[in-house]
């Protein structure tokens, strides 16, 4: 597997591999990497002729007091992992290659609507930090396919829209969430849970398939997401949203079409767990 950390010795490789008429499937990271990240890179590879994973933690999609410092980086191992599960190149660019003028001098993506929402509204810049990154990384990377997990159902949909509107030719393929046994979905956050906060963590999922399940037994959705609150905080949640959407995120009264999606973002202890549940409002009707 080829490491590059500088623009020009990617593009080198990349247009090489574009002249010999690979396609390139991409997928972003910013490393700590576990087997959710895997599973994107095997789909990549499903899709594309050569892989390109990068890593970068990305300072402009932190908030002042979110855990930029202290997110957990592990180059080497996230490197060895990827080149096992048949990665063709790693890009790991520093942050001047990223943003050669500073973070703070850089030009930046606006999404507008969905990033003000759900989780734009407790993390206030985040998904236009998402948005910026993925654009330049685009711009570096040049992939003809790019594979981003449900699992950040939001962020899928700002990248969905942002790389639509700006007529990025590039196909986003969204990838299914992987869960543990408990149902908690894989993250790399998860590993700052104590061991007593996991086994609650696996509450979230649970709680997601009581909304789904009350939906589509008729229940009105605000009594859901009323007892959907009450049974996470129950549990020692900080809840800041447990809500039921139409799959583009808007609200139920204008949904377009039958698919929906339950949300849930809740801190426990130090850390800030989000899950989703898509379902089809028509199932089993
Ligand atoms: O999902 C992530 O890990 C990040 O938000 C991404 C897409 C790599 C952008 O920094």
């Amino acid at each position: 597997m080829h490491v590059f950390t500088g623009l020009a010795e990617l593009r080198r490789q990349i247009n090489e591999w574009k002249a010999e008429g690979q396609r390139i499937g991409f997928v972003p990271t910013m490393g700590n990497l576990h087997a959710g990240h895997f599973a994107l890179v095997e789909l990549a590879r499903q899709r594309a002729d050569k892989v390109v994973a990068s890593i970068f933690v990305n300072p402009t999609q932190f908030g002042p007091n979110e855990d930029y410092a202290r997110y957990p980086r592990s180059e080497q191992r996230d490197c060895g992992g990827l080149q096992a599960h048949g990665c063709d190149a790693a890009f790991l660019p520093t942050a001047d290659v990223m943003y050669p003028f500073g973070a703070k001098n850089t030009v930046q993506m606006h999404v507008p609507g969905i990033t003000d929402i759900l989780c734009g509204a407790y993390r206030p810049g985040h998904f236009n930090g998402v948005a910026t990154v993925v654009a330049r990384l685009f711009n570096m990377v040049q992939p003809d396919l790019a594979v981003f997990g449900r699992k950040d159902y939001q962020q899928l949909q700002v990248i969905r829209y942002m790389a639509a509107e700006m007529s990025f030719p590039v196909e986003i393929v969204p990838a299914p969430t992987l869960r543990e046994a408990s149902g908690l979905a894989m993250s790399s956050r998860n590993q700052y849970l104590t061991d007593a906060e996991r086994v609650t963590a696996a509450e979230v999922y649970r709680t997601l398939c009581f909304m789904r399940d009350a939906y589509l037994a008729g229940t009105p959705v605000e009594r859901i997401e009323h007892e959907a609150f009450a049974r996470l905080e129950a549990q020692g949640f900080e809840v800041d949203y447990a809500e039921i959407r139409s799959a583009e995120l808007g609200r139920l009264a204008r949904a377009r079409t039958s698919a929906r999606v339950a949300l849930i973002a809740a801190r426990l202890g130090l850390t800030r767990l989000i899950d989703n549940l898509e379902f089809d409002s028509q199932e089993g009707s």
